[in-house]
């Protein structure tokens, strides 16, 4: 089984994705947890260029960064571990790229699109959109440490991306599940386990 966790900066990804952990020890089921970009040795060093505030990046070059990252990671990680029989949980994975670089100057989305299906990556069977509105994830987000290249666009960009994820949502309905991540953290929880029927 392989579930996905997607949402804009500051929509409390990584905490549910801590408690899933959590619950997952508990029931002794064999789940792994990765995450991108960067969760290989490759992945690490375009994970650095692409967080740089200070790289100026081509929209092209940045969705040539992403899938190169994405490849590593299929191919090395997610496709071994699907075939052991292993749960894998992503943070982030082909979503974020239609979100966030179909958000780009001059990006068509059907180009993504295509090369996500001329890669032949596996697809989620379950994808959980933490959605929220843009301030109130920012607010969250800017609490953190120094913000990175993607942190740093401005509100109009995010506002796009939610939007974009929202599309999403709505064209893969069966597979996107959309959280109110406004929620406090537990009920947010609740929702996720309710959906993945794990008792
Ligand atoms: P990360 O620090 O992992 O942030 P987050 O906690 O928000 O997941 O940074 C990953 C950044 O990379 C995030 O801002 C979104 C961006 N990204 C894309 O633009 N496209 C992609 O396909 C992926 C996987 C990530």
């Amino acid at each position: 089984m392989f579930i996905t966790f997607e949402g804009i900066e500051g929509s409390g990804k990584t905490t549910q994705i801590q408690l899933l952990k959590e619950f997952f020890e508990k029931k002794s089921l064999n789940a792994v947890f990765t995450r991108e970009p960067g969760s290989t040795e490759v992945g690490k060093e375009i994970r650095s260029i692409l967080l740089n505030k200070e790289n100026k990046i081509l929209p092209q070059t940045e969705i040539f960064l992403i899938f190169a990252d994405r490849l590593q990671h299929v191919h090395e990680f997610i496709k071994p571990k699907l075939t052991e029989g292993k749960i894998v949980i992503s943070d982030r994975y082909y979503d974020s790229s239609i979100a966030y670089q179909g958000q780009r100057e001059g990006i068509n989305k059907t180009e993504i699109n295509d090369l996500i299906s001329k890669l032949d990556l596996p697809t989620p069977d379950i994808t959980f959109l933490l959605d929220l509105p843009v301030e109130l994830g920012l607010k969250r987000a800017k609490n953190r440490a120094s913000l990175d290249r993607f942190e740093s666009e401005e509100i109009a960009f995010h506002e796009g991306v939610r939007q974009n994820y929202l599309d999403l949502h709505k064209q893969n309905a069966k597979r996107i599940v959309k959280i109110d991540a406004s929620q406090n953290s537990d009920d947010i929880f609740f929702n996720i386990l309710e959906k993945l029927k794990i008792e």
